[in-house]
């Protein structure tokens, strides 16, 4: 298969891509490289990539209309991954959620559709849009009307523009809902990666809001397990969750992370962020019948391997 990546520099468009590439698939990538974090993180996902495969990799925004057609001419599907993510960041720079998540959407949707016949569409949601739900786990059929940070609302944006582009243009497109993704090559805005920084570094640990919080913590080859079965086999569905249907405890979050790098250190406790939910925790009867979803990485493996890692990151960076 021929398959787009958009995000192809970040963390899971990489490991995405990995796999895509390891399958013997034809990958062409497009990032824009920007600076939310490291970017010498993403050029160092995409040489990692070029020593992994023949990838064909552009930079480039979404907003580079042509471009994107261009690259979308011959391929199967669209996995589209690219976005401005967080939910704190929001606060600081609303607009880079309207231009990636909302425009950077509909280019890519337009894209799709003026396309003879359209490529299949897989794209990334996010567990944000559950919001303040309280029925736990959440399902997808659950009501999605009460997103609590900007990033939410432009990911429950993006699905409905889906929607009704599958309505009026008989688009296959299929978006997952990822939960709290967490792995190698991962993202140094998260907690687990900001723990392990700190623990290393010799500073405190700063945990925000009640530490009996929890996210459904998702290891990332699980992650892509469900992403490359949504590629391989077109699914009627039109949204599905990809969790690990275990809500951790910020505390036991942190204590995993401290084992795996084998020093404890001092915590400084702030207030809950605006836009932190309680919990997230993934229902997955619908995408293990769809995909055949299954996660097997459970957290103290997941964050041993991504400690490991990012060791080695220190090492070479
Ligand atoms: N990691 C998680 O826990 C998680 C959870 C829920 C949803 N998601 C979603 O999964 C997808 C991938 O997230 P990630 O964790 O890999 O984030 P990431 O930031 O590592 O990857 C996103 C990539 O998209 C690129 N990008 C952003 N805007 C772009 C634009 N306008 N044009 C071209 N490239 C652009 C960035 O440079 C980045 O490399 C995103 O859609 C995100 O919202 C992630």
């Amino acid at each position: 298969m021929k398959v787009l990546v958009t995000g192809c520099a970040g963390f899971v468009g990489y490991h995405v891509a990995r796999r895509l590439l390891a399958d013997g698939d034809a990958v062409v990538g497009l990032d824009n490289l920007g600076p939310y974090y490291d970017p010498a993180l993403k050029r160092a996902r995409v040489a990692a990539l070029r020593a992994a495969g023949p990838l064909e990799f552009h930079v480039g925004d979404l907003a580079e209309f042509e471009l994107l057609r261009a690259l979308a001419a011959d391929v199967d599907v669209v996995v589209h991954l690219a976005a401005q993510p967080g939910v704190r960041h929001a606060l600081v720079d609303p607009f880079s959620y309207e231009r990636s998540n909302l425009l950077g959407m509909l280019d890519v949707l337009e894209v799709v559709r003026r396309r003879t016949p359209p490529p299949r569409l897989v794209w990334a949601s996010s567990s944000s849009v559950y919001g303040g739900n309280v029925r736990t786990p959440f399902a997808e059929t659950d009501r999605v009307d009460d997103p609590v940070s900007l990033y939410a609302a432009t990911k429950r944006a993006g699905e409905l523009m889906v929607h009704s582009y599958r309505h009026l243009f008989g688009l296959q497109a299929l978006g997952l809902r990822f939960f709290t993704v967490y792995g190698p090559w991962g993202r140094p805005d998260m907690a687990y990666w900001r723990f392990a920084e700190a623990l290393f570094d010799d500073r405190p640990l700063e945990l925000y809001g009640d530490t009996a919080a929890s996210r459904d913590m998702t290891y990332i080859d699980d992650v892509v397990d469900g992403v490359v079965a949504a590629v391989r086999r077109p699914v009627p569905d039109e949204l599905l969750n990809l969790g690990n249907a275990e809500p951790i405890p910020l505390e036991r979050l942190v204590e995993t992370v401290e084992r795996a790098v084998g020093r404890t250190g001092r915590r400084l406790s702030g207030p809950a962020q605006p836009g932190d939910v309680a919990t997230t925790f993934a229902d997955l009867e619908r995408s293990k019948a769809a995909l055949g979803y299954e996660p097997r990485v459970r957290l103290e493996e997941g964050i041993a391997r991504f400690v490991e890692w990012y060791r080695w990151w220190r090492s070479v960076r």
